[in-house]
């Protein structure tokens, strides 16, 4: 049972019982239709309260049911809603806690609102691509004004009752209800059941109007503020259409433009994009063979190894979250020199008002270091951030088996080493576990979470759990070269290569991507990253892979000793304290004499081309990393590129963009490909999955 009814006096009570927060699934609207049935059909009952129940009125569309025919069956939330308002009884909404989306659409379609303080009142949808589809942008502006409506409509963002309820002349919240929500709430429908005992019809926001003094130039306003927010996402500009049109249409000739912008954008790649980004966020932290409920070990102390770039980022993370951390180095002057990095970012937040100062001092007081390892031993997890040598990690891993107390997770940040290699070291692998922060660790949402073959369960449960509270996006992945991002990575820089092999320039192959989405281009990335990382890489790898071909311009970069930025050049020229990437004469040359070398005859590359091998080059090594199960499912790729890797957000990630394309194109396009002599041919052989999906006429996700 998703929704309760019960009578008080004469009042009859819906609660929409359906956690965690009332989404309005299939059940809970029958419930719901069923309750307004029965009191309607009750001469002891004058007046209906609708509330929720636990921490929620409705937090809106039930998402288990998104794409689902459950989510379009009658009752719709239209029919609901309508069903709703035309109750011959005042139905009252007692909204408390979160009202959001259709929750609040529903609560519009209510004669009254009463509210507790505090209650996050929102219209989301836009965040997902989306117009509200059951009469938000219609209602809203008939209770709150045109200006006020339209902000929350176009910006999703929550508002609090009491703000509301203090917009003048305002019909949203008729009363604001202090204490005891659902008591004040049966008192004020059993006082207004007196009041239209007497005959008069019951209030109804569509009979309201929504007007403006000056449509016409607060619209064009509107367009065009919004326009210039929303760039690549077409449905904030309909948010304003339709709030447009509650204005300027009748109530129902409204409701259908609103009906079918929202379904016109539940069509388009952006919404798509959006809606698969949202549940993939949902989804990455659902581990198929971890159940729900699989127990946690408790994580109150942290201990960090190493206060460099990495160790001092990932400090700050439990710091902000309120957890306790001791950071152990090898000398004193490497931990005050972190410390002092530390503090540095920090003050950086003071200073642009991100920080409060005593807010800043309450986490820098959760710090300690030391050189010691009796020090944290008591730690319940440590997080390992030294040198990227498999014989430091060793050392490091002994040590923590000998100290460490039992159940204690040991964690690594290696970003290339085996994980299983390094549990190896230990006596309890099974507590062992990768966690792959991204620099800069403390800005960055993504958190590789790599599972050994041995990671107990209740470890990766932990970790999964502390990754969300220290507000990242944790995806897991299983232990291979490179994990989920940067594997795929590879395949992408690899491409960048042969294009330059083959007559493109590094600012070429950038501007293409870039204006594809991506925040930066690879050799721009290269030169912020440092080109020397990559160049110690491959030459670690020479051996280990040598049938591994790439263009040889990037070692001979760094030969030249343009690692990036920081030492003022790299694939472009950089003028002192500037970012800014200039074009080098130099590199443009040194890429023309290789290519000379190779015996490539240059060519001109569309930007069709640089994009599409670019991005199916990840969507290749994506699909084979699906197969080995090294990623669960294809939306956790996504999540891995959206949330560290700069992919455009209104694509959805590679594999949701491959789907939009369509797999068949892509796998099209891949035998092109392949045929190139100067490209790694047996590369752009379609891998088994992504072949078989496209002959299927299926998709990735
Ligand atoms: N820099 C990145 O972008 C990045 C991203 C992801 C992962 N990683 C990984 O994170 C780890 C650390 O990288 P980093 O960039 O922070 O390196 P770094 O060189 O900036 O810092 C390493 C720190 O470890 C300390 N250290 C070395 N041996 C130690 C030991 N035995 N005991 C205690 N401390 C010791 C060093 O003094 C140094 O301060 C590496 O495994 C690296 O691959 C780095």
């Amino acid at each position: 049972m998703s929704a309760s009814y019960e009578v008080r006096g004469a009042v009859a009570v819906i609660t929409l019982n359906n956690p965690p927060v009332n989404g309005l699934g299939y059940d809970t609207r029958r419930g719901i239709a069923d309750g307004i049935d029965r009191a309607n059909a009750d001469p002891a009952v004058k007046a209906v309260v609708i509330t929720g129940a636990g921490r929620a009125f409705s937090g809106g569309a039930d998402i288990r049911e998104f794409g689902t025919p459950k989510a379009i069956a009658e009752p719709n939330l239209l029919s609901l809603i309508l069903q709703v308002e035309a109750s011959a009884k005042p139905v009252v909404a007692a909204l408390h806690s979160v009202v959001m989306g259709g929750g609040l659409e529903l609560a519009l379609g209510c004669h009254y609102r009463v509210a507790a303080p505090g209650t996050q009142v929102a219209l989301p949808e836009v965040k997902i691509g989306l117009v509200p589809g059951a009469g938000g942008t219609q209602r809203l502006p008939r209770v709150l004004g045109v200006e006020t409506a339209l902000n929350m409509i176009v910006s999703g963002e929550p508002v609090k009752s009491e703000l509301l309820a203090a917009v003048p002349g305002q019909k949203l919240i008729q009363k604001l209800i202090d204490g005891d929500l659902l008591a004040g709430a049966v008192a004020y429908a059993a006082e207004v059941a007196e009041l239209h005992a007497k005959g008069g019809p019951l209030p109804r926001v569509r009979d309201l109007k929504a007007v403006h003094a000056n449509a016409d130039g607060y619209f064009a306003f509107a367009r065009n503020t919004v326009k210039a927010m929303a760039k690549n996402f077409p449905a904030p500009a309909k948010c304003v259409d339709c709030v447009e049109a509650a204005v300027k249409m009748k109530f129902d000739d409204g409701m259908r433009f609103e009906r079918d912008t929202f379904l016109g954008l539940m069509l388009t790649p952006e919404s798509r994009a959006l809606r698969h980004a949202f549940l993939g966020e949902r989804a990455a932290s659902k581990i198929p063979d971890v159940p729900e409920d699989t127990p946690q070990r408790k994580i109150e102390k942290v201990a960090v190894i190493g206060a460099g770039t990495m160790g001092g980022g990932i400090s700050m993370n439990f710091l902000n979250a309120g957890i306790p951390v001791t950071i152990l180095e090898t000398a004193q002057e490497a931990l005050d020199r972190g410390v002092g990095v530390m503090r540095k970012n920090y003050e950086a937040q003071v200073k642009k008002g991100k920080l409060k100062s005593d807010k800043y001092e309450q986490r820098m007081a959760l710090l300690k270091t030391t050189l010691a390892y009796e020090d944290i031993r008591d730690a319940d997890m440590v997080i390992e951030a030294v040198f990227e040598e498999m014989g430091v990690k060793e050392k490091v891993f002994k040590k923590l088996d000998e100290v460490m107390k039992p159940g204690a997770i040991l964690a690594s940040n290696t970003s290339t080493l085996d994980v299983d290699q390094i549990a190896a070291f230990t006596q309890r692998p099974q507590d062992v576990i990768g966690t792959h922060f991204f620099s800069p660790a403390n800005v960055m949402r993504l958190l590789e979470v790599v599972r050994g073959k041995a990671t107990a369960k209740d470890v990766l449960a932990t970790v999964m759990a502390l990754g969300k509270k220290i507000r990242k996006t944790a995806v897991v992945s299983g232990v291979c070269d490179g994990f989920i991002g940067n594997r795929m990575i590879e395949q992408y820089s690899r491409q960048a290569g042969f294009m330059l092999d083959e007559g493109c320039t590094p600012a070429q192959v950038d501007k293409a991507i870039e204006k594809f989405g991506f925040a930066m281009g690879p050799f721009r990335m290269g030169d912020l990253a440092g080109n020397d990382i990559g160049w110690a890489i491959r030459k670690r790898r020479a051996t280990e892979r040598a049938e591994m071909r790439y263009s040889r311009s990037a070692d001979l970069l760094c030969e030249m000793g343009r690692f990036g930025q920081k030492t003022g050049a790299g694939w472009y020229d950089y003028q002192p304290g500037r970012r800014d990437a200039i074009p080098s004469p130099v590199v443009n040359e040194m890429i023309d004499q290789h290519r000379a070398s190779l015996g490539i005859a240059p060519r001109k590359i569309a930007d069709d081309e640089i994009v599409q091998r670019l991005v199916y080059a990840l969507v290749n090594e994506g699909a084979k990393i699906l197969e080995e199960g090294i990623a669960s499912k294809a939306s956790d790729i996504d999540m891995v590129y959206l949330t560290g890797y700069g992919f455009p957000l209104w694509r959805g990630g590679p594999m949701c963009y491959a789907d939009t394309v369509g797999l068949f194109n892509v796998v099209q396009a891949m035998k092109r490909f392949a045929r190139n002599p100067n490209d790694d041919q047996a590369f752009w052989q379609p891998a088994p999955l992504l072949a078989k999906l496209a002959a299927e006429g299926k998709s990735f996700t």
